[in-house]
């Protein structure tokens, strides 16, 4: 890829980190002028996709492994945690009207990721789970 920018990190867990990533994504962004629409879309991307890696890490190696590569027309976001893994297709859809009750109102982060991407990868196991996530940036 021409023009191509890189950010690989290894994100420990401590409170707030994903802010580090997502600093650095907003540097990079900035950098290939990229439009502030599309870099605070590819902001909230990453930020779910890095808190879900967290808080679903493994007590083994509480460690998210995160990747940014970027050209001024597209972005690629890997993450990946190593915890117990999940089956995507049996989360339950989030339900507006229940989430607007005294329910909690979690569960949103994997619709926000597929609607604002432009595609969407999960690959889950025992072993932990990777999330590919690509935005166009024009
Ligand atoms: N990286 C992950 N590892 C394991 N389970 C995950 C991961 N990401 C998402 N999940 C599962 O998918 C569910 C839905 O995720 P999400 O839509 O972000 O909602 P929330 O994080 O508010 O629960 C989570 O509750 C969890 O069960
Ligand atoms: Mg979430």
């Amino acid at each position: 890829m021409e023009n191509n920018v890189k950010l690989k990190m290894t994100l420990p867990d401590i409170p707030d980190i994903e802010l580090v990533a997502v600093e650095g994504l907003d540097k990079m962004a900035r950098h290939l002028g990229i439009s502030d629409e599309k870099i605070g879309e590819a902001r909230i991307l990453v930020t779910e996709a890095i808190i879900n890696a967290i808080e679903h890490s493994g007590k083994e190696k509480m460690e998210v492994d995160v990747e940014f590569t970027m050209t001024k027309e597209k972005l690629v976001i890997f993450v990946r945690d190593y915890g117990q893994g999940f089956k995507p297709e049996s989360v339950e859809e989030p339900d507006i009207l229940k989430k607007m009750g005294t329910e909690n109102k979690r569960g949103w982060g994997l619709k926000i990721m597929k609607s604002m991407s432009d595609d969407f990868l999960i690959e889950s196991n025992e072993n932990g789970t990777k999330i590919t996530l690509i935005k166009n940036l024009v």
